[in-house]
């Protein structure tokens, strides 16, 4: 488990230094053209949400329903990317608030440094390039944690989520190997 290890290591490395730099939580502001082509959910295929610009989104019924891409990244975020960024996205003294991260960051630069890596100074952010536990499902981390920087959901596990599509299995299965 490559990002176990580098996250113990970064951990550790920020132990040692005493490193206590607030984590990145200020407000995001976004035009109400920006919340057009990134936010709202505009169309449905197979479960799955979409700004009018394509770009994947959640959706929040009325009695609080999530899509399943939503919960199904609260599950993901919970299990790769929260010993770092801390608990619903809200960031740590280490490492920034993704919630809020997600809407000022392009989708295809979240791809990027997910897959890639990032860092700055001794602030590391691991490549996930090869881990499928996280490739496979970095759509459902997206639009989870943008549903959290916009809360359009409370905070900590959704109640009430949409059934598993099919589709997403299908898809699912074949990205797994
Ligand atoms: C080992 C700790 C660690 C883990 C695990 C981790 N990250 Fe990060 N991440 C960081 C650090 C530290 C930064 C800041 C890097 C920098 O500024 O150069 C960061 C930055 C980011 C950024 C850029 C944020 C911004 O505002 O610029 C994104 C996006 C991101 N991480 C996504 C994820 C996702 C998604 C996961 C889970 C799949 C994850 N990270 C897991 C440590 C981690």
């Amino acid at each position: 488990m490559i990002h176990a290890k580098s996250a113990s290591i970064a951990l550790s490395a920020l132990a040692a230094l005493g490193l206590a730099q607030a984590a990145s939580a200020q407000e995001v502001k976004l035009t109400p053209e920006q919340i057009e082509s990134n936010i709202t959910a505009d169309h449905e295929v197979d479960g799955k949400w979409f700004t009018k610009e394509d770009i994947p989104t959640f959706k929040v019924q009325e009695d609080g329903t999530v899509d399943w891409y939503t919960f199904s990244g609260f599950r993901r975020y919970n299990s790769e990317c929260f010993v770092c960024h801390g608990p619903d996205g809200q960031g740590s003294t280490y490492a920034p608030a993704l919630a809020k991260s997600m809407l000022r960051l392009d989708y295809y630069d979240v791809l990027g440094i997910v897959a890639g890596g990032k860092q700055q100074g001794n602030l590391v952010m691991p490549s996930f390039g090869d881990n499928k536990n996280v490739m496979c499902y970095l759509d459902d981390i997206y639009v989870y944690l943008k549903a959290m920087g916009m809360d359009a959901i409370p905070r900590g596990r959704p109640a009430k989520r949409a059934d598993k599509p099919d589709a997403y299995k299908e898809q699912e299965d074949a990205c797994m190997g």
